[in-house]
């Protein structure tokens, strides 16, 4: 996976993203970080790249050749016609497991960070393919909302996760949080771990955490149940630990 992003602060970026298992998934070859930094692209003898907004009003907006400008040389040398480019908004579509997925399926991937109050219109016309939020907050930059995006998208990547069933197993995969989890000490404070984790029987343990998914899913984002696609006999576990009738 190769991915392009345009920002003014690249530095914020490599940082981010160097360390843990990002940063020996970029070692291994497995994704490549191309950070393009938009000042560079300035035409201005002072490299400015922001200008205050047409009919007024506070802050500074950022100017689109600049931007074109960055965009162009990557297309023209770097990446398919066909590439996505994603412009991190809050105005955009609310980021979820399901578009990491989506994301994660393609070659390669572009990103454009906003800042100040804005991005000139016209430019984001002319060059975005997707608007994506992480949520329904107001960022400073577009910097740590794409650090975000690349860290699930990444980890979906063949060969990103060291333990290659790890990804299938986690919270949201199937639409429910992931089940509690222990290790060692058998005894912490005086809380012991739950017998059946130690019992060593296989299908009482994935039945226990099965319903551990679903009794946490309920408890603590009850908006999840409506949209996972329950079998018949989850279901009736729900139905029996809670009064719903409309599952
Ligand atoms: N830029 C500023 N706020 C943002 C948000 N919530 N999501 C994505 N990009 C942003």
């Amino acid at each position: 996976m190769n991915y392009h992003i345009f920002t003014l602060f690249p530095e914020m970026i490599e940082q981010g993203l160097n360390t843990s298992i990002i940063g020996r998934a970029i070692e291994k070859g497995i994704i490549d970080l191309n950070l393009i930094n938009i000042r560079e692209f300035s035409t201005n003898k002072h490299k400015k790249v922001d200008d205050y907004p047409y009919g007024g009003g506070a802050g500074m907006v950022m100017q689109p050749e600049p931007i074109y400008n960055a965009y162009k040389s990557v297309m023209d040398t770097k990446v398919e016609k066909k590439t996505r480019l994603i412009y991190l908004t809050p105005q955009g579509k609310v980021f979820n497991q399901k578009m990491a997925e989506e994301f994660s399926k393609e070659e390669s991937l572009m990103f454009l960070c906003g800042h100040y109050e804005g991005v000139d219109e016209r430019v984001l016309e002319t060059i975005v393919t997707d608007y994506v939020s992480i949520g329904d907050y107001v960022l400073t930059g577009g910097e740590l909302a794409v650090m975000v995006l690349i860290d699930a998208i990444s980890r979906l990547i063949p060969g990103v996760l060291s333990n290659n069933d790890s990804a299938d197993y986690e919270s949201f995969q199937d639409g429910l949080l992931e089940y509690p989890q222990y290790t060692r000490p058998y005894d912490f404070m005086g809380k012991t771990v739950p017998d059946v984790l130690i019992s060593g029987h296989h299908a009482n343990i994935t039945k226990w955490r099965k319903e551990q998914s679903l009794s946490r899913t309920l408890e603590r984002r009850p908006d999840l149940i409506n949209k996972a696609h329950l079998t018949e006999e989850e279901k009736k576990y729900l139905k029996n630990i809670a009064n719903i009738d409309d599952l």
